[in-house]
This record gives C-alpha cells, structure tokens and sequence, in this order.
C-alpha cells in the first residue's frame, strides 16, 4: 500500500533551497564591486551550509545519509541505461545518476568555499592567488552547468516516474511504503539553521 510518506526531514531541506539561493545569489553578484559584500555574505553561508551537510551527511535521517546514496559506477551505469528503455527503476530517496550530481555540486562546492575563503582571508603567498582566483572562478562555472544537469535530471526523473520531485524537496512527503518513511523531521535543527543565516547576514552586513 503505498501512502504519502516522509522521506527528506526539515534539515536537508532548509539545506538544499538556502544553498541554491546562495549559490545563485553568489554567482550573479561574483563580477560587481558594488554588490562585493553580499557576494562575500552569500559565499561564507554557502560554506557554512555545506559543512552542516557533510555532517548530516553521516548522522542524519536514512536518505539524508551519504550511505543511503553511495552507488557503484555499475548501478550508475545500469540506470542510465535504463532510461532510454522506459524501465528506469524508482528509488525512494536519490538515485544513482542523481547521486552522482549531487556528489559532484558537494565537491565543487567545497572547492569553490576553500578558495574562495583563503582569498578573501588572504591567507595565500602572491604566487598562489591567481591559481586560487582561477581555481574559485571555474569551478564556480562547472558547478553551473552541473545545476543545469540536474534540474533536467529532476525534471526527466519526476516525467518518467509521474512524481513531482521539486514538491517532495519542499514538503519533504513522497509516496511509499509506510514502513520506510523517515520518523524525525527535525523542524527545531532547520529553525536553527535559518536563524544562524538570518543573524550571520544582519552582522555580517551591518
Ligand atoms: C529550480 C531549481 C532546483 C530544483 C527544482 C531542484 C530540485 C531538487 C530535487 C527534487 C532534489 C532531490 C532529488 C532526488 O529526489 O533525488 C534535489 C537535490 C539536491 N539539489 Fe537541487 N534543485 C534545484 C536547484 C539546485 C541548485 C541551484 C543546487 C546547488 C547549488 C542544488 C543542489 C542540490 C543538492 C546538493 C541536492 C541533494 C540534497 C541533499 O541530499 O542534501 N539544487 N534538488
């Protein structure tokens, strides 16, 4: 019997919609002097969201963990061709080719934030900065075209599977068996996230 059930707790998705925003507030404020503040703002939450969900990424609900979506390059493989078949196998929480986005949005993320700090802290000798610049800048472009890459994977996932993917990362509900949800949502962590944003913002631009 399949019912609406939870599968992404509160945290994972407060974390998911604040790092989009962030990012894409970051990357459109990147090339003005003007709006360097905020680009510095955004950038310093995107890190600190990040490093909560590496975290969580170890102690969090069941599909948040890291464990839940480590797949093989075989499993990754045999989903994708299975695609083009119509037979593509439905995974309550992230599947394989997605798995393989969002390892990849996680890593350039964390190269991005690294270079991004160590410049802005000039913690860096002169000869390492322009590779640091260079690092910071186009690994901010890949991660771009990532994005692209998986909002058509979202979007091809929910068309094949006749569910829309974006609503459950809002309301975090799904449908399947009751017997797999997730029994926590952790609504007081997300509370915390979102203050911790709203208090770092407010210092940080004040
Ligand atoms: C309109 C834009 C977007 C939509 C509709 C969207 C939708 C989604 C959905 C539905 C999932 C869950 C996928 C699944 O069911 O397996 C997801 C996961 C994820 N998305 Fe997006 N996304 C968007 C933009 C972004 C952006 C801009 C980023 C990065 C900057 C991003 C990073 C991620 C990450 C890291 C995850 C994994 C979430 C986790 O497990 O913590 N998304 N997204």
């Amino acid at each position: 019997m399949q019912e609406r059930i939870l599968v992404w707790d509160w945290p994972t998705r407060v974390f998911h919609w604040s790092f989009a925003l962030s990012f894409a507030g970051a990357y459109l404020t990147a090339e003005s002097e003007r709006y360097r503040d905020i680009h510095l703002a955004l950038g310093y939450i995107f890190a600190g969201l990040l490093v909560f969900r590496v975290i969580w990424g170890f102690i969090g609900t069941s599909y948040a963990r890291f464990s839940s979506f480590s797949f093989k390059p075989n499993a990754v493989l045999s989903y994708l061709q299975s695609l083009p078949k119509g037979q593509a196998q439905h995974f309550l929480g992230h599947n394989p080719a997605g798995a393989v986005a969002i390892f990849l949005l996680l890593g350039l993320g964390l190269l991005i934030s690294f270079s991004g700090i160590v410049l802005d802290r000039e913690l860096a000798s002169t000869n390492w900065e322009d590779l640091l610049a260079e690092t910071h800048e186009w690994s901010a472009n890949l991660m771009l075209f990532v994005v692209f890459a998986h909002i058509a994977g979202v979007l091809i996932s929910s068309y094949l599977h006749r569910e829309n993917l974006a609503k459950s990362m809002l309301t975090g509900f799904k449908q399947g068996q009751p017997q797999v949800a997730i029994s926590r949502s952790f609504l007081w962590l997300s509370l915390v996230m979102l203050l911790a944003i709203l208090v770092f913002l407010v210092t940080y631009l004040s």
